[in-house]
């Protein structure tokens, strides 16, 4: 192929203290061409990037541009290299506004005072080359965890780089704004930009994907064309195969069990009238796009939002709303859409994180069983394989998908009776959702519940044995699993749901 990579990563290491991550890994970016890194979570794909990106410095090796050694302390250095990075866990500032998210670092001034119009301009344009259509001056704050990917991505896009890195920028994402993505991934392409690309949606890669370089634990172990059957990938990047990706065993109630999640005409701002029940056994999925509404609905049931009226019974038992204790006293568990913001205590051990939903019931004369803590921490994180060296290690310096390990090993060790997923296996890798995958069936099989709001439909379709459909904040309409299809979902996903009128099939809803 072409003499010069764009951008050569040449035996580089990275060790963090004693424990080497990366082991003399190379890897190539060719112009025009999408380089694919592939591996489970904690494999060592993000540290690679970061090397790029200017945020870790590599314990070994060299990094090349244009065939010439170049040192990246840091951010900025990377930038004027023209490298734009979209790290997996999002950058921006949340009270600041989208348009001075954007611009950054490189704030448009006019006799050194900030030129707001411009920056609204800047920004303006840069999303619209994504779609996205916010108010430039709503703060980041303020959006969901969706809308502020594509900010990002917006962002990276608008330093109209020679070199991107898009460390799964779609996890976040839904169908229709992944297509939006890969459509500007085809003209960067065309235009000669040469970048790199990491998800754990395999077909993803296969769809935009050029060469793929497979990671195992830091060290390189193979390079191969994005077109490689599947499960061949996963061969590759898991070492062993994977039978079933949906492992999911119905466990229908027992004839005459009390509904464990009831749910009576909940109204929010832009929310409701929702009603639905789910019971014991179910796995129910939520679906549609972004702004349905399912976050906010799983918010509310969760006690992290209010609702303005309905009623929400934990068998039988009315819950009381905007009260996160009583909702886990009551045995509902939440894994929120956000773990960085909403979900993790960045700074705390691995174990404390598993053990927050716990703290309390297993206390003794006010003090904290810790030895407990750590032994039910090991005991899940060994089932979910979380790759850590140490129980004990802040869960900052964990990779994402281990994070989001972690937050459903928290309610998973609670016991939580009715679990409420916002996009449970986001960023996980395909070994280890089949592990969330199966939890889930012990829980339904021991009674529990699942109402599951996930953008991943093959998920959808795989584990939920009923799917809600939402649309405008309202539920469109309920499909069986058995017969429901990609298409189905997506047309009632895009139905005007009239408000003044009853939902495509009220019965079916909150059957
Ligand atoms: N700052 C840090 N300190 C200590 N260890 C770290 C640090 N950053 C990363 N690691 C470790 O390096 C390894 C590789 O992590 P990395 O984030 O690169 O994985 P990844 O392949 O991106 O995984 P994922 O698919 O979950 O995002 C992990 O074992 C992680 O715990
Ligand atoms: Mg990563």
């Amino acid at each position: 192929m072409q003499a010069n990579p764009l951008l050569r990563l040449e035996k580089i290491s990275k060790s963090f203290g004693h424990v080497q991550v990366i082991h003399d890994v190379t890897v190539d970016v060719h112009p025009g061409r999408v380089t694919v890194l592939l591996g489970e979570n904690g494999a060592g794909k993000s540290t690679l990037i970061k090397m790029i990106a200017g945020v870790h410095a590599p314990s070994g090796g060299r990094i090349l541009v244009d065939g010439a050694e170049v040192r990246i302390p840091d951010t900025k250095a990377s930038e004027a290299l023209g490298i734009a990075t979209i790290h997996q866990e999002l950058n921006l500032v949340p009270s600041m506004t989208v348009a001075e998210n954007i611009t950054l670092g490189r704030t448009p001034r006019r006799f050194g005072v900030i030129n707001r119009r411009r920056m609204r301009a800047i920004a303006r344009e840069a999303l619209a080359t994504i779609g996205l259509d916010v108010d430039v001056d709503t703060p980041v704050g303020d959006l969901g965890i969706a809308r502020q990917q594509l900010v990002e991505i917006a962002k990276a896009l608008s330093l109209d780089a020679r070199i991107l890195i898009l460390d799964e920028p779609t996890a976040a994402l839904t169908t229709s704004e992944i297509k939006a993505l890969f459509d500007v991934v085809r003209d960067l392409k065309a235009r000669g930009v040469g970048m790199v690309f990491i998800s754990h949606h395999l077909d993803e890669i296969a769809e935009i994907g050029d060469d793929v370089n497979v990671l195992r634990d830091g060290e390189f172990v193979a390079r191969v064309p994005a077109d490689t059957h599947e499960d061949e990938l996963i061969r590759l990047m898991v070492g062993r195969s994977i039978d079933k990706q949906f492992p999911r065993e119905p466990s229908p109630a027992p004839a005459g069990a009390p509904v464990q999640l009831d749910v009576s005409a909940l109204e929010a701002p832009g929310l409701g009238p929702i009603s639905l029940q789910v019971r014991p056994g179910e796995v129910v999925a939520l679906a549609g796009l972004m702004g349905a509404g399912r976050t906010e609905l799983l918010r509310c049931l969760a006690g992290a939002d209010a609702y303005t009226s309905g009623r929400v019974e934990v068998r039988g038992e009315r819950l009381a709303p905007y009260d996160v204790a009583a909702a886990t006293a009551a045995g509902v568990g939440h894994v929120p859409e956000d773990r960085k913001m909403q979900g993790l205590v960045l700074d705390a051990s691995v174990a404390e994180n598993i053990g927050y939903a716990t703290v309390r019931s297993t206390s003794r004369f006010g003090l904290v069983d810790r030895k407990g803590q750590r032994r039910r921490a090991s005991a899940v994180a060994e089932r979910l394989r979380i790759r850590m060296d140490s129980i004990d290690q802040p869960i900052r310096s964990l990779s994402g998908g281990n994070q989001q390990k972690a937050v459903f090993g928290r309610w998973f060790t609670a016991g939580s009776k009715v679990l409420l997923l916002d996009e449970p296996t986001r960023g996980v890798d395909v070994g280890a959702k089949v592990e969330i995958y199966e939890l889930i069936n012990e829980i339904t099989a021991d009674g529990g519940c699942v109402l599951m709001a996930s953008s991943d439909l093959p998920e959808v379709l795989g584990m939920a044995d009923r799917i809600l459909v939402m649309s405008q904040g309202r539920i469109a309409g309920e499909l069986p699993a058995e017969s429901a299809t990609q298409d189905s979902i997506m047309q009632l996903a895009v139905s005007n749901v009239n408000r003044d009128e009853e939902p495509a099939n009220p019965q079916g809803a909150t059957a």
